[in-house]
């Protein structure tokens, strides 16, 4: 059997998932809608398909004979792409249902889940409008900083972090009030976690079968030394130091067990990628600070390097449901990759500069650009079109050696008002020295 697939999304995220199936056998066609500038190089962009549009979708479909589809970002996913394909056995999505996707577009629903399955994560009270005062006396039995969390999709803004007691209150009178919009009609409060993050990344197959995929650490905030606004990423490697053999199997015990095995029981369609944010406490226990439905951007541009076999029949196992005989083995080596975003990100930037990318990048070996916020012009001439621009993946024995070569190949990109962080992966190089 051979796929013809369509790959939902445009960022560098997707780039990955378009490269690392284009090298599989059983792909016959790849389609990335709306994709970007460099995703063409692995298949045909879908410029007219709006993911969340599922009526552009179904004609995508339907054209070029779609057979499974991938969702990379999660608005299609809690949109409920899933159910609007249900009834058509010929078309596999991977990715799971309305319901299942709550685990990310809901905070209150994916703390109570794990909280009926005694899933570790930071102890919680949810709270609307009519139960602010409530609000307030949970806040006072906490201990600053105060964690408030809007319930709904906020575009990775829904979260705040407050060290005054009167500040913290304010603000959940604010969220409350209609500050992220609907999104914060309702309001996690949590106790904060300290200790450090990782993304863990699980494909299941919604019947208890799961395979684990290489772990990664993510930069999120623009500044050098976790400094400044977040971002959508600035950078990621794998393997991450401390996500040792030790931590995996309380992460898996505790948490990836329980999650998978407490959708089932519950009955909620699941399969595709759980991302599973995880605080790592200095004791040396994950809690979960939150479920994503898909992969992490950048996380996937180094996870995808260090999948040793082909994903596509893995995607298609999961999709269909049993995982067993499929393998899924982790390179052993380092994988690493560096963001450069537009002058001004992640506030207002430029888009429309050229892009110039050195012969000698092109020529690295184990190295590979991934664009993101790129497109082609009129003329064919690839230009900044976002806010995170292309990705400098590279592979090699550890990590410190494959930041080098990332590190390299930023060197030969240029575009007006280039930005990047020098210290993607260097806390890790001396952890536990
Ligand atoms: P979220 O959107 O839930 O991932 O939250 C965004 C970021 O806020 C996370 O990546 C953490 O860095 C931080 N965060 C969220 N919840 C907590 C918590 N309970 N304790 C400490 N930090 C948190
Ligand atoms: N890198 C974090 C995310 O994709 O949400």
């Amino acid at each position: 059997m051979s796929y013809n697939i369509l790959i939902l999304g445009s960022g560098g995220r997707e780039s990955a998932i378009a490269a690392k199936l284009s090298q599989s056998p059983l792909a016959a066609n790849i389609f990335i809608a709306p994709g970007n500038g460099g995703t063409c190089l692995y298949g045909t962009n879908l410029p007219q398909v709006k993911p969340t549009d599922f009526a552009t979708v179904d004609l995508a479909v339907k054209e070029h004979n779609i057979n499974l589809i991938i969702p990379g970002s999660e608005d299609s996913l809690v949109a409920g792409i899933k159910d609007h394909f249900a009834d058509n056995k010929d078309i596999l999505v991977l990715g799971p249902s309305k319901e299942g996707a709550q685990l990310e577009g809901s905070k209150k629903f994916a703390k109570a889940f794990m909280s009926r399955h005694n899933i570790p994560t930071a102890r919680y009270q949810s709270f609307n409008a009519s139960t602010v005062e409530e609000g307030c006396k949970f806040l006072e039995t906490l201990n600053p900083p105060y964690v408030l969390k809007a319930d709904g999709l906020a575009a990775g803004k829904g979260v705040l972090i407050i060290d005054s007691l009167e500040e913290a209150k304010d603000s959940l009178r604010q969220m409350l009030g209609g500050m992220f919009g609907a999104a914060s009609d309702n309001v996690v409060i949590e106790e904060y976690l300290s200790g450090i993050e990782c993304s863990v990344f699980v494909l299941t197959d919604g019947n208890g079968g799961y395979r684990i995929l290489p772990v990664a650490k993510d930069y999120k905030r623009i500044g050098e030394g976790d400094k400044g606004p977040n971002t959508g990423g600035m950078g990621a490697v794998s393997p991450v130091a401390f996500a040792d053999e030790e931590f995996m199997k309380k992460v898996e015990d505790r948490i990836i067990r329980p999650t998978v095995n407490g959708l089932r029981a519950e009955n909620i369609q699941y399969c595709g990628f759980i991302f599973l944010g995880l605080m790592r406490t200095i004791h040396g226990d994950p809690y979960v600070i939150e479920y994503n439905v898909r992969m992490g951007d950048p996380e996937t541009e180094v996870v995808m390097l260090r999948i040793a076999d082909d994903l596509l029949p893995a995607a298609v196992a999961a999709a269909s449901g049993d995982l067993a005989e499929v393998p899924l083995r982790t390179d052993p080596r380092a994988a690493t990759t560096v963001m450069m975003v537009a002058g001004g990100y992640p506030g207002s930037y430029k888009k429309g500069d050229q892009i110039t990318i050195a012969e000698s990048v092109l020529a690295m070996e184990s190295c590979v650009l991934y664009h993101a916020g790129t497109k082609r012009d009129a003329e064919g001439v690839v230009v900044t079109a976002g806010g995170r621009v292309i990705a400098a993946s590279a592979m090699a024995p550890t990590v410190s050696e494959a930041l080098a070569m990332s590190y390299k190949m930023v060197d030969g990109v240029s575009f007006d008002g280039k930005y990047f962080r020098r210290d993607i992966g260097q806390d890790l190089l001396n952890w536990g020295k």
